[in-house]
């Protein structure tokens, strides 16, 4: 019933309390000591990295900002960092950001239910957990239910994997435990034998999905798909509003939250390329809502105000540079995306405007 970790070195926490972890230097996936839960209720968080995510992302800030052909990109990534995270906690929180409200109302109404298709002694894994809110409503409807489960928090900070796991409540079957890495390094630690047979639930809540391309996003789902069994599942939540005025000003809020959000994506850049490569005063945040014929999806893009020069390369002024999309899925472009990712939609509930669906979905 216990996952299996490195043995973890002690840090401390927000609260003053222990916590595990790695240490920094260390690369390797953990495989083989057992997680506890320590006794006053905060979870153990299991390093899963395989690499080093800042190297990667050095690199890919490199090659997507200087491209052999087609426009400039930079890394979603960038955006997640413990900065960004605490940021887009505050963004959820917004009036205009309506995704979080709406999937809030799904979870509310149908966490029961949702409970009760999970099997006791699952392991319930969140991709991407962000702030851990929303997935309460469903471990408060799994400890109702006394099902011994696992819940396993992954994300890419650990400072944020530490704080949010310590704000929630002490539950007595639901078990908890964080999962420092990337989507990539979770899909690998799936695959390790002592995991690999148990019984699954994925989730991937608050749309992330949408950050994907269309395409991309059938591969990350088959991904996952892939490392499970029959009887396992994966709960995705996904927004589907197609108002462009809303969309639009959920991602360009009046007190200029989510543009904050989004230049702080050049701050982590400069920080892990180890100069102030993006000067921030030469930068703005352009965002815009786009609806042809791949269907509709808000864009954020990064746009210098004059001519200036960023890893040898010379910009011109309002240059657009995306570094982030949401793409909004109807719900015959959902089901074209279970069936591209090998999934079977077996239930969704939906909020009463039908903008948010939570999908169940299964092999
Ligand atoms: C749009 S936010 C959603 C957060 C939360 N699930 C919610 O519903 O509010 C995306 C989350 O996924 C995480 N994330 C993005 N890309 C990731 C990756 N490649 N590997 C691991 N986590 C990632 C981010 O750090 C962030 O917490």
């Amino acid at each position: 019933m216990s996952p299996s970790a490195e043995p973890l070195a002690p840090v401390t926490g927000v609260n003053g309390t222990s916590f595990p972890h790695k240490t920094a230097s260390a690369k390797k996936v953990a495989t083989s000591t057992t997680a506890e839960v320590k006794s006053d209720g905060i979870s153990n968080i299991i390093d899963i990295r395989q690499a080093s995510v800042e190297m990667n992302l050095r690199d890919e800030i490199v090659s997507q900002f200087c491209p052999k052909k087609g426009p400039r990109t930079l890394p979603t990534l960038l955006l997640y960092d413990e900065a960004g995270l605490q940021l887009f906690e505050e963004i959820t929180y917004l009036e205009e950001y309506y995704l979080t409200n709406n999937e809030i109302d799904v979870l509310t109404a149908a966490a029961t239910e949702i409970a009760d298709r999970i099997p006791q002694d699952s392991m319930v894994i969140e991709l991407g957990s962000g702030n851990l809110r929303k997935v309460n409503l469903l471990l408060q409807a799994l400890e109702q239910s006394g099902k011994r489960v696992e819940y396993y928090a992954l994300d890419l900070s650990l400072q944020e994997l530490q704080r949010t796991l310590s704000q929630l409540p002490r539950y007595e079957h639901v078990h908890c435990f964080g999962l420092l890495g990337t989507y990539d390094d979770g899909r690998e630690w799936l695959k390790t034998p002592a995991i690999l047979h148990r019984q699954k639930c994925i989730l991937t809540l608050g749309s992330s999905i949408g950050n994907f391309h269309r395409d991309n996003a059938a591969d990350f789902l088959r991904g996952f798909a892939d490392v499970l069994h029959p009887g396992d599942s994966i709960l995705v939540g996904l927004d589907s509003c197609v108002d462009a005025d809303k969309v639009y000003h959920a991602y360009n809020d009046k007190e200029g939250l989510t543009h904050r959000f989004v230049l702080n994506g050049l701050v982590n850049a400069n920080r892990i390329l180890g100069k102030e490569t993006f000067n921030l005063a030469d930068w703005r945040v352009i965002g815009e809502y786009v609806h042809d014929i791949d269907g509709g999806r808000h864009q954020a893009f990064y746009a210098p105000t004059r001519e200036i020069e960023v890893l040898g390369q010379n910009i011109q002024p309002h240059e657009r540079v995306q570094i982030e999309q949401s793409v909004k899925y109807s719900p015959a472009e959902a089901d074209y995306l279970w069936r591209s990712a090998g999934m079977t939609e077996s239930y969704k509930w939906q909020n009463d405007s039908k903008e948010h669906g939570t999908y169940w979905l299964t092999k």
